[in-house]
């Protein structure tokens, strides 16, 4: 009988531990806990009618092909749907530049196995996505990281990064940004550093993975155009840039589906790499996000849903002026769409510790740890307003306040 599994693992994998965000669920499953911290949309804007309906339709006429295995690649009728989808936001694409993806994790994933050798470099901001970081950290990468700044990535930081790198020899494979109001921190890239941004990736030909699961969540102010678009119209069509794009967050998480868009052979090697990895994402997921985008009233739900969330993010906003008062040391971002905002504390504050303390209060969020690539920052913690009530939200924080203050 083999004892010893551990020395028989893959180098890429022996040490490595997955999802951090998920081994704090177990301590929520006490009910009376408030949580903030999981990513999840409200089940209050799920479309439940227009799903059942449209569900019995495709079972009805198509259950066949559903029950059968389909196209690696992706649905035809998904593919139309989505060069709709993103002409309205001014990206053109075909066919060959999309790759339909068992949601944004796999995007992800595709990602990291296409690009990564163990020990290259990555570029992203401090803090960035924790299920990117997750994801790349497979591969076993170095990530170098810049502190982002209230209007998005620190670009200079990371040309500064890139010319030291470029001293020993070394370029970075990629950047990694979430420019629309990026999880962790709700921050929003300007469109001046997204167009620097792109000079960057040409001046040192370094492709941008732009990951763009909130954008259609932007409940004030207006839209800056996406890297991939720009990218598009400044230089000739593109080609820099990789978007990334997932179902999770504007329609429903549990279909799991989600697309990768970027130049022809990216699409290529990494339809490749599904066919390795997972074969085909069901059918019958694609086809109902395909209703989603094409029959579902796309506009009046993103109405909703901007409504809804607008009206928490108020409540977490005002609540958190009532409860942390500036002398308490205490600060968070503020953010014009998205699910998340980030909360820092003094840094004497470990918001690991804190987080089993505010078990203890009955409210939850993730530990800011999570979200660093290198040198972890401890004094901080991602809020997810979302998926709480107002009041519940109310009460979160004032328990959250309650927990803190004997700390201050
Ligand atoms: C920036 C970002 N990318 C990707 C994902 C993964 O999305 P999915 O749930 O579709 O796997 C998330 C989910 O929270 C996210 O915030």
């Amino acid at each position: 009988m083999i004892k010893n599994w551990q020395e028989r693992f893959s180098e890429n994998i022996k040490d490595y531990e997955g999802y951090p965000i998920g081994k704090t669920l177990k301590y929520l499953a006490n009910p009376e806990i408030i949580s903030l911290a999981g990513g999840l949309p409200s089940p209050n804007v799920f479309q439940k009618s227009e799903m059942r309906q449209i569900s019995e339709r495709i079972l009805r006429e198509d259950i066949e092909k559903i029950m059968q295995y389909s196209a690696i690649p992706g649905e035809q009728v998904l593919f139309d749907s989505i060069i709709n989808f993103l002409e309205r936001d001014d990206i053109i694409v075909k066919k060959e530049n999309i790759l339909i993806t068992t949601s944004g994790q796999h995007g992800l994933d595709l990602a990291g196995r296409l690009f990564l050798n163990p020990n290259d470099t990555v570029i992203l901001d401090r803090p960035t996505f924790a299920g990117a970081i997750v994801s790349f950290s497979m591969e076993r990468p170095e990530f170098i990281g810049v502190d982002i700044e209230n209007d998005g990535s620190n670009v200079e930081g990371f040309r500064q990064k890139i010319l030291e790198l470029k001293k020993q020899n070394k370029k970075p494979k990629f950047i990694y940004v979430v420019p629309d109001f990026q999880n962790p921190t709700g921050i929003t890239m300007s469109y001046e550093k997204r167009i620097q941004l792109l000079d960057l990736s040409y001046e040192f030909k370094i492709p941008i993975i732009e990951d763009s699961p909130y954008r259609d969540l932007r409940y004030y102010g207006n839209p800056i155009p996406s890297i991939f678009s720009l990218d598009q119209k400044l230089h000739e069509g593109g080609g820099n840039v990789i978007g990334l794009y997932t179902f999770s967050k504007i329609f429903c998480p549990g279909l799991r589906v989600g697309f990768n868009i970027g130049p022809e052979n990216v699409i290529k090697k990494m339809t490749n790499i599904k066919e390795g990895n997972i074969l085909n994402t069901p059918k019958y997921n694609q086809d109902l996000c395909s209703a989603f985008l094409s029959e579902m009233d796309l506009e009046t739900h993103f109405d909703n849903c901007k409504n809804y969330y607008r009206e928490k993010l108020e409540v977490f906003l005002k609540t958190m002026e009532k409860y942390f008062p500036k002398e308490t040391g205490v600060s968070w971002t503020t953010s014009e769409g998205g699910l998340f905002l980030w909360v820092s504390v003094p840094e004497h504050i470990d918001t690991n510790e804190l987080f089993f303390e505010a078990i203890k209060y009955k409210v939850a969020f993730v530990p800011g740890e999570q979200f660093y690539g290198e040198n972890p920052a401890k004094n901080h913690m991602r809020i997810n307003f979302s998926y709480a009530s107002k009041k519940q939200l109310e009460e979160a924080i004032k328990r959250l306040a309650d927990c803190v203050k004997p700390l201050l």
